[in-house]
This record gives structure tokens, sequence and C-alpha cells, in this order.
């Protein structure tokens, strides 16, 4: 009889449909999925319910596994991104279970009660998992390796261990600081006090996180406010933490050492997922779509912002709360956009939008300028100079201006034909394949596979709404 193969609990979408590249450079890429879409033979509609926000996912089941009881999960996005984080919290002592019917369970160790783990943590293609995991790793007495895909090891990680090196935790990298790393935490571990140099919800968790196992006071101060869902979840947990606004920024303290109690969490439908069945709606003519239960915290909803500056007709209904955060349905008509300069204020609450937003700008009528998107560097890809070679070879206009990006708009579709360069991030791909919704020729997405990193079901589900994407 062949030898029996260990059921796979954790990573029921992580492998499928995936072939390995043989490769040794190239071990962790599958080989590339090409995907081709087609201008939508007709309007886009119906209900198109994105899966849940990847941000509140993670953090769902890292602070589940620092609780003491059992914490369920409604609604966890099980893309591949996540899927990783509960790997990781799995390999560090956790019980980590999915119910048949889709609740997720997490059996937390505690604060200071996770084990060493006995191989390499792989955090595949998730910036946020990696530098999450770092800030609670630096204040647990033990040693870790952790690595992630082709992408990820290019990503800095400096910007998490300059400051968590202050706790008393010693990290080993690879040049430039990168993975893979090794950790050692510390074992009596200082609280930081540490204004964060970049506007980074990553860093400001990563530190706070660090503080949950430090005696006494964490003092994080951010000079622009990013996503707040560390905050929010942690007090859902029980910790006390205090948030200061100050000018564009806030001053965050953290008690250390709490106590952190098991509790329910409800994660609202992705924002930054609901963004494309968004844009595809407002470009495709004719089209009405409704996206149920997303997202609307503040700190995320700068697209919306933007787009309802940009003439787009778009309505929140049911505004409501739910598992402390807001979230609401939005209904959306196709429209004709007008240009907009996008102040650089706003690029922390729409931080991941930018590729999809410059999709929009090129249908809109004239030159939209979106300033201070430096960040977009050092995200999956360099989504600055990706977004622009995704216009560019699809007949767009568009010129980087230092760190700001100018995509000149003439109201109609774009020409289209173009083989986009996706560079193993997820939202190149979809933002590329939006745009072949509306031009002339179809629009080809090079590598559509870390898709499932994000947004499981994106070609089921807009292909549900009247989309036409299809392998070519
Ligand atoms: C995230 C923060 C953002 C965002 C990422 C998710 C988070 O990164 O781009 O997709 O969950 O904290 P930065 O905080 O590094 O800008």
């Amino acid at each position: 009889m062949p030898p029996r193969r260990p059921a796979v609990k954790f990573f029921p979408t992580m492998i499928r449909g995936r072939v390995f590249a043989k490769d040794r450079n190239r071990m962790d890429h599958p080989i590339a999925q090409p995907l081709r879409s087609h201008r939508a033979p007709g309007p886009l509609t119906g209900r198109v319910a994105v899966p849940g926000d990847k941000s509140i996912s993670h953090r769902a089941l890292m602070f589940g596994a620092l609780a003491i009881g059992e914490t369920r999960i409604t609604g966890l996005l099980t893309g591949e991104d996540v899927l990783r984080t509960a790997a990781a919290m799995r390999a560090l002592g956790a019980e980590v279970t999915r119910d048949p019917d889709g609740i997720w369970r997490v059996a937390g160790r505690g604060i200071g009660g996770l084990t060493e783990p006995a191989d390499v943590l792989d955090m595949g293609n998730s910036g946020t998992a990696a530098r999450l995991l770092c800030g609670i790793l630096s204040t647990h007495p033990l040693f870790a390796v952790m690595t992630g895909d082709a992408s990820l090891r290019g990503r800095p990680m400096r910007r998490v261990t300059d400051p968590l090196s202050k706790t008393g935790a010693q990290f080993m990298t690879r040049e430039g600081g990168r993975l893979p790393m090794a950790i050692r935490g510390a074992t009596d571990a200082l609280p930081l006090e540490y204004r964060v140099p970049v506007p980074s919800a990553q860093v400001k968790s990563a530190v706070l996180l660090a503080g949950l196992n430090a005696p006494g006071i964490t003092r994080v101060e951010e000079p622009e406010a990013t996503r707040d869902h560390s905050e929010n979840m942690l007090r859902h947990f029980g910790a006390d933490v205090t948030v200061e606004t100050v000018g564009n920024g806030r001053v965050i303290t953290l008690v250390g050492q709490p106590e952190l109690r098991a509790a329910d969490v409800v994660v609202p439908g992705d924002p930054s997922s609901a963004a494309f069945p968004l844009v595809a709606a407002l470009l495709v003519p004719g089209s009405r779509l409704t996206i149920p239960a997303v997202g609307l915290n503040p700190l995320r909803n700068g697209l919306l912002t933007t787009l309802l500056e940009m003439g787009a007709d778009v309505t929140v209904r049911n505004q409501r709360m739910e598992g402390g955060e807001p979230v609401g349905d939005l209904d959306v008509g196709h429209s004709q956009l007008r240009a907009v300069d996008v102040p650089w204020d706003r690029a922390p609450s729409m931080i991941d939008e930018y590729p999809v937003l410059a999709v929009a700008a090129s249908m809109a009528v004239g030159s939209t300028r979106m300033n201070g998107l430096r960040e977009l560097r050092v995200k999956e890809s360099d989504r600055l100079n990706a977004t622009a070679a995704l216009l560019t070879a699809n007949g767009v206009k568009v010129e980087i201006d230092g760190d700001d990006m100018i995509v000149h708009g003439t109201g109609k579709p774009p020409a289209g034909g173009g083989l986009v360069a996706t560079h193993m991030d997820h939202r190149i791909a979809m933002s590329a394949l939006v745009l072949g919704l509306v031009t002339d020729q179809p629009v080809t997405a090079d590598d559509a596979g870390f898709i499932e990193t994000s947004f499981t079901d994106f070609i089921g589900l807009m292909n549900g709404a009247g989309a036409d994407l299809r392998a070519p």
C-alpha cells in the first residue's frame, strides 16, 4: 500500500492548481498563470460579495494565538497570505482549526506562551504577516527563522528590525536587512518608545505587538495616521490602549503584559478588494453593482473619497457596526469620471488602491495627479513603476514625477492590447484585468496566480457579474 499522505488542514487553497517551477532560485514561484481580460460583453450587474479584510484577518489569528481561551473568527479571508499566518501561529503552538461552516477557532497560548517553531516560518508573499510576526517574536524568548517568497525576500525589513532590536531581541538578516532572517527574542524585553519614520501600520503594529510581552508602557508616535485595526482589536481582546490625535498623526500607548482574553471577531469585507469590482462597475457602460458588507474604517476609505470627488455614482447603504468596525453596502453605477488631484496626506488611507485608481484615472476626463506615493515602491512589487508600465503597455499616457504619478485620461477607453508584468503582485494583476474590461483590445496579466493571496475567487465573482476573464 502506498504511504498515506497527511491531511492538509490549513492550506485548502494554498497549492490549488499550482505547479511549482523547477528553477532552483525560484523554487517557491509557481509557473505563471496568465489571464486575459476581454471587453465586457455587457454591463456588470448583481451582487459581488468580496472576501474578508486581509489586515483584520491576520490580526484576528495573531491576537487569538496570544489570548487565553478560544477565539472564534467569522468571515476570515482564506487567501494565501492569511493561511501563512494561520500556519505560523500553529507552528508557534496555537491550535488553529476551521469548522465545516467556515468559522475559524484559535485556542490561544497567552502572551509569553508561544513555543519555539520546529522549522522555518514561511510567510509567502505577505509583508503584513512577516512584519507583525517580527513584533511578536521579538519579545518571546525563543529562536525562529523566517522567510518568504521571492517578492517578500526583496522587501525591506529594517523598518521593523531597527526599532525591535531595542527590546533586546537579536535579528540576523540577509544583505540589506532582507529575509530570510534569524530571530532570537528578548528574555527580559524592554518596552519601546518609537516615532515611526514612514507612514506604516505594519511598523506601528510590530512595535505595539512587541510591547505586549514587555513590562511597562510602549509608546508609538505616527506622524500620519495609518489603519488602526491593531489598536481596535487589542482593545477588543482586553488590552489597555490609548490613542491621542496629534496634528495629522497619533500617539498610541499600550500597557505591557496584559492578559488578553479570547474574543469573537467578525471580519468585514475588504475595502481593498472591493476596490476592483467598484472601479470595474464605474468604468463598464450601463453597470450597476452592489458590494455588500464592505469595511468603512475611516483610515481605509481614501479611495471612496477620491472616486466621489471624481464624480462616481457610489452610494453607501445600511451603515452599521460589525465586530467593532463600521461596514456598509456599496451601490455603484457606471459614471463618467473627471480628473482630480489626490493630496499626499490621503495616501495612508488608500495606499493599496493606487494601481486601480490609476486605471480609473485613465478613463477620466483630464490629468489626475496622485501625490506622495513613495511607499508604493516597497510593496509586493515596486508598484509605482509597475502601475506606470501597466498603463503604458495599454496606450495610456502616464508620468512619474519624483514620488507623484500623473495619469492623462481622455474620457475614453484606452487601446489596450498590452501584456502586463505583474511582478508577483496581486493588485497589479487585478488592476490590469479591470482595465481590460473596457479597452478595445484585451489586456493580459502575465501571472494571475498571486490574486489568491488576497482575493479568493476573483475570477468567478467578476465573471459572475458579467466580466470576461479567461486564460489566453
Ligand atoms: C497593512 C498595512 C499597509 C498595507 C498592507 C496591509 C496592514 O502596509 O499596504 O497591505 O495590515 O497593516 P504599510 O503599513 O507598510 O503601509
